[in-house]
């Protein structure tokens, strides 16, 4: 350990060193929690920001799991405190958690400014708390280490592993085809989630954290490691050991999290079938550190970058705990290294390259060698056009070939509950070739932006024996979900975006491989339609709402609040009384 600081120089010796009544204060309210000057005086104080919260199931481990930071901590002669931080949860939330992952952003940022913190441990792992608390602990800018929850075991029912989400939707169109039984129904509700940890898919979740870990933000291969497994809790003993020394050595972020970090999270993203929501986050998350990471970057990787992860939803067979024992993240990143910066520090003070030594891969099926990847490119492409000029994205991966290039007659709903009705109506006009179109589900129609992009597939055609079909909206889909499903279509309609002006029956082309998305409506009458548009009314009108519709960017920027990118304003720097 290369020691850089002294104790004097500790960001919490500010509180805590001089002869003042303002440190007094803040001294005697540490003895009142029972520590002596030893405890704390000197010492690198850990904020542990722990999202647990009862109704975060995903997460129903980090009581324990937090106890295992602190002894780390403690280990290494740090102080650790823990920090209850807003628990943002996908298991429950409406309309969606996507509202939120900014305000844990906001709170993750400002708890850490106004408190006597020298580094942080950051808790998360169910989809939206991994950007949120890595985007708030950029923009402070102390040293840091993110802990992911780690997967839930595999999904089991009667002698058949079930995947989260991804098994949802499929026997829930089982069930509506009129194939499943109500006793066998809830026995896959039962089955489908049975332990601590974030969904066992490569969803949005498993996605994130992998994010963090090719950032060099997480100890090398963390994310990989189910929640329930013992190595999760030697490993947050080692977060907590280490981020004192981190302290020590002042590794900030903005020494981990570089254009060259980023970079190597977006490929690791795409060769293991990234969720779509990844984009949104990555960009969000990239730009907290000045990085301007655009979807054009996204797509130019993802036509690149084979996704060798054999893990569901895109790959076919496994799942997130499949992917640990066959050697986890550390091990794909092993496999595509050539394509890596391995030079990138990382939160071990080691570079990438270093900690991916002696990684190996256990099983070729689950992480593919190159010259057999699941998929030879595009875990995720960005679609152009008149229906989204400011870009969509789609999962080639996870829809079938057929709508790779395909006209169809738009079937156009304004509103969830709208669409929910037609899809069960067994008369409900549509054929295969239908194009079914989502709007008023992006950021601000949503409002929140909800995973509301695998639009169900209508009965009419269920029964006939169709499980797919081409779908686009501005909302976007669970990581979980699969489909010929477009989404993040920018500027949504809500705001007037081109998505809006769209007519039942007007002609939708997609051309998968010119990355391109069209209606084939001429200019003039779209410029009819849009003279014609009135915009819909807000969302919210008061609260958090009304503040998230003023500032929230639009999904091509990453959703992140105008005022809280780097570029906004003068930097807030330290408080300074
Ligand atoms: Fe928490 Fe899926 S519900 S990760
Ligand atoms: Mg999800």
């Amino acid at each position: 350990m290369s020691r850089q600081k002294a104790a004097g120089e500790l960001r919490s010796a500010r509180w805590f060193a001089p002869d003042d009544l303002r440190s007094f204060g803040h001294r005697s309210r540490m003895m009142q929690l029972g520590y002596g000057e030893a405890d704390f005086h000197g010492k690198p104080v850990i904020g542990i920001l722990n999202t647990w919260s009862e109704l975060n199931t995903c997460h129903a481990h980090f009581r324990e799991r937090a106890k295992d930071v602190a002894r780390g901590v403690l280990q290494a002669g740090g102080l650790p405190v823990e920090m209850p931080s807003l628990s943002v949860d996908e298991s429950f939330t409406k309309p969606t958690s996507m509202l939120y992952r900014n305000m844990l952003a906001m709170e993750t940022e400002e708890m850490i400014r106004s408190h006597p913190l020298d580094g942080v441990v950051l808790m998360g792992g169910c989809d939206k708390t991994t950007p949120g608390l890595v985007m708030g602990a950029i923009s402070a800018g102390i040293p840091m280490i993110y802990l992911p929850a780690g997967p839930m075991l595999r999904g089991n029912y009667a002698g058949r592993i079930l995947g989260s989400g991804s098994d949802a939707w499929k026997y829930w169109d089982e069930r509506r085809a009129g194939n499943i039984t109500d006793q066998e129904w809830i026995g896959l509700q039962g089955g489908i989630a049975r332990s601590a940890g974030v969904c066992m898919t490569m969803g949005t979740a498993s996605t994130m954290t992998a994010i963090a870990d090719a950032m060099g933000i997480t100890l090398p291969g963390a994310s990989s490691i189910p929640a329930v497994d013992a190595n999760h809790q030697r490993m947050g003993a080692d977060c907590g050991r280490r981020i004192v020394e981190m302290v020590w050595e002042d590794l900030t972020p903005d020494r981990i999290v570089t254009e060259a970090a980023v970079r190597n999270a977006a490929v690791v993203a795409m060769a293991t079938g990234c969720s779509t929501n990844a984009v949104v986050h990555l960009i969000a998350m990239a730009r907290r550190a000045g990085i301007d990471l655009t979807l054009d970057d996204m797509d130019a990787l993802g036509r690149t970058t084979p996704l060798i992860a054999n893990v569901r939803p895109s790959g076919k067979d496994y799942l997130m705990e499949d992917f640990y024992y066959a050697g986890g993240l550390r091990a794909l990143m092993k496999r595509i290294e050539d394509r890596l910066d391995l030079s990138c520090m990382t939160v071990t003070g080691q570079t990438m390259g270093e900690n991916l030594e002696g990684a190996a891969v256990y099983n070729d099926d689950v992480i593919r060698p190159l010259s057999n990847p699941v998929y030879r490119e595009g875990s995720l492409a960005v679609l152009k056009g008149n229906l989204c000029p400011d870009g969509a994205v789609i999962k080639p991966a996870a829809c079938d070939p057929r709508f790779h290039l395909h006209e169809g007659p738009a079937l156009v709903f304004d509103s969830y509950p709208e669409m929910k009705k037609a899809v069960d109506d067994p008369d409900l006009d549509v054929t295969p070739d239908t194009v079914m179109v989502l709007r008023n589900a992006g950021p601000q129609g949503g409002p929140g932006f909800p995973e509301w992009g695998m639009l169900p597939i209508p009965k009419a055609l269920i029964r006939q024996g169709h499980r797919d079909m081409l779908r686009i909206s501005d909302a976007r889909m669970s990581g979980t979900s699969y489909g010929a499903c477009i989404l993040h279509v920018a500027p949504e309609s809500h705001v007037g975006g081109p998505l809006a002006l769209l007519r039942n029956g007007d002609i939708v082309r997609l051309d998968l491989p010119a990355r391109r998305l069209d209606m084939l409506v001429d200019e003039a009458e779209l410029a009819r339609r849009r003279a014609a548009w009135t915009p819909p009314q807000p969302r919210f009108e008061r609260g958090y709402g009304w503040m998230f519709l003023q500032h929230v960017t639009q999904a091509d920027q990453g959703c992140d609040f105008d005022f809280l990118q780097t570029d906004f304003g003068r930097p807030a720097g330290e408080p300074d009384i």
